[in-house]
């Protein structure tokens, strides 16, 4: 019987999933730690600090387990040595430099907090894979832990389907949970605490290499239907169909099916490109040269996605962005999120800047600080040419701007006042809609000229 966990990584994944295993299992103490005194400050919302994430519906499910069953703190190896399940939540960014950088995981992080565990464990103890990481992790894994003397391991992969934004719905009510590991006692222990609130026909149980491979193929399947429908949005345009036409018509085949297939800015997040450039990484590795280029065709979509948004815009407004000011509304990476990771946002704003754009950037969630680290640099890594701020709201967003550019699907976008907006901008006045989310037959209504993504025989 598994009674005490500890989770190392208190970030996206680590702190909502935690938080919902909690409140559904009450037999269970859980801790979760993290090197980050500011992020575990924020989680236990001290000194006035507001939670290091947004996500809708999370701090009710905190407020009913922290300091109950669920804690948060800087003690990592007393947590490690209390538990009897290990759950891994630290984060794998793409490799910078050395060999395999650009594409292999970077595994210092998943190392690191190994020879943690290595070193405090006692015991018979559970070592758990949440971070999405390569096939074949837990060999190096294993390898490591096999160093301790005072405990005996098991290690599961277990990784997280959830999607930002939709974490707390997603957590509580999974598609499916998937657990992957050798050994059938440990795989129940795992599958035993799901089932606490998630039916047994919705969790999954594999071998361990399934399960690592599972995440990643599931993200690339994903990511694979935006970059397949933003290509089919680009004929649109071409050719006077409408991409939302076609994915009415093509989502109704149940082989095809209705998600997924919202043409925008390309794919932002945590784990799309990271993911497919494991993929691609792990074909290679493995020789199968196609299967890499075929793979590395999804992303190099993804960047032709961004870069037609910011050149459409400076051919429209007459090749030059000098003297112009842009509203750009959203930076998120999606709705719902304060998370900018790989946020299309970040490359589209870069471009306009260095055509000498002024930028007033509203978004609801994501703050200024984050906003200037992004945008200080070019992606020469030059200092960036045009200005910009971030706008308190969309209004002062629009006062005098040449164009709106709407980059994130933000509920509040769908309801823009065209009237108001159409008034306090310069004239002529553009729209360029990245996310089919607003009403441009009325910003038309108001003398403005619009653009909308993947709705032809307009330009
Ligand atoms: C994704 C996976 O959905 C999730 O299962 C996995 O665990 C982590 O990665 P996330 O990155 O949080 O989740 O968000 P998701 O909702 O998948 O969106 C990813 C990107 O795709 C966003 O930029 C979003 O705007 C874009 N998107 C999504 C589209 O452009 N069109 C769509 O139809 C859906
Ligand atoms: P994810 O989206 O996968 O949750 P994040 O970057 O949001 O990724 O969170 C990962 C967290 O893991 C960070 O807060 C980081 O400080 C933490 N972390 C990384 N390595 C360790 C470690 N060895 N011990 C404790 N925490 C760690």
């Amino acid at each position: 019987m598994v009674s005490k966990i500890c989770c190392i990584g208190a970030g996206y994944v680590g702190g909502p999933s935690m938080a919902v295993m909690a409140d559904s299992s009450p037999g269970v103490d859980i801790e979760v730690v993290d090197v980050d005194q500011q992020r575990i400050d924020a989680w236990n919302n001290l000194n006035g600090a507001s939670l290091p994430i947004y996500e809708p519906g999370l701090q009710q499910v905190l407020d009913r387990v922290r300091g109950h069953n669920l804690y948060f703190s800087t003690d990592v190896a007393g947590a490690i040595r209390r538990a009897d399940m290990v759950f891994l939540s630290v984060n794998t960014p793409t490799k910078h430099r050395g060999h395999g950088a650009g594409a292999a995981a970077d595994l210092t992080f998943i190392e690191k907090a190994a020879r943690q565990i290595a070193d405090s464990a006692q015991g018979a103890t559970i070592v758990v894979e949440r971070s999405t990481l390569p096939v074949r992790t837990a060999d190096g894994l294993r390898r490591i832990l096999d160093c301790s003397t005072n405990a005996r391991f098991e290690i599961l992969s277990n990784p997280e389907f959830m999607a930002e934004g939709t974490a707390i719905d997603d957590l509580q009510n999974p598609d499916r949970v998937l657990v992957g590991g050798q050994c059938d006692a440990t795989v129940n222990a795992l599958a035993g605490i799901y089932a606490n609130w998630v039916p047994s026909s919705r969790i999954i149980t594999t071998n361990l290499w399934s399960a690592e491979l599972a995440k990643l193929t599931a993200n690339a399947f994903l990511a694979q239907r935006i970059s397949s429908i933003n290509a089919i949005a680009g004929i649109c345009e071409a050719t006077g169909a409408d991409v939302e036409e076609v994915r009415r018509a093509i989502g109704a085949d149940r082989r095809i099916g209705a998600e997924f297939l919202k043409s925008g800015p390309g794919f932002g997040g945590s784990c799309f490109k990271k993911d497919l450039l494991n993929l691609i990484y792990l074909a290679e590795h493995y020789g199968l040269d196609e299967v890499a280029r075929y793979w590395r065709m999804v992303l190099d979509l993804n960047g032709w996605s961004q870069k037609r948004i910011s050149q459409m815009i400076v051919k429209t407004l007459f090749g030059t962005l000098r003297d112009k000011r842009i509203a750009v509304l959203g930076f998120a990476f999606k709705a719902d999120t304060n998370d900018t990771r790989e946020s299309p946002a970040i490359g589209i704003c870069r471009d306009l800047l260095h055509d000498g754009a002024s930028l007033s950037i509203h978004d609801p969630r994501v703050d200024d600080g984050a906003m200037r680290s992004l945008l200080s640099m070019s992606d020469d890594g030059l200092p960036a040419v045009g200005g910009f701020e971030k706008a308190a709201s969309v209004e002062t967003a629009c006062d005098g701007a040449d164009a709106v550019l709407i980059l994130t699907d933000w509920h509040q976008y769908k309801q823009l006042d065209w009237a108001d907006l159409a008034s306090r901008m310069r004239q002529p006045g553009w729209v360029f809609d990245a996310r089919r989310g607003t009403n441009l037959a009325e910003a038309e209504s108001h003398g403005l000229d619009t653009w909308q993504i993947g709705r032809g025989g307009l330009n």
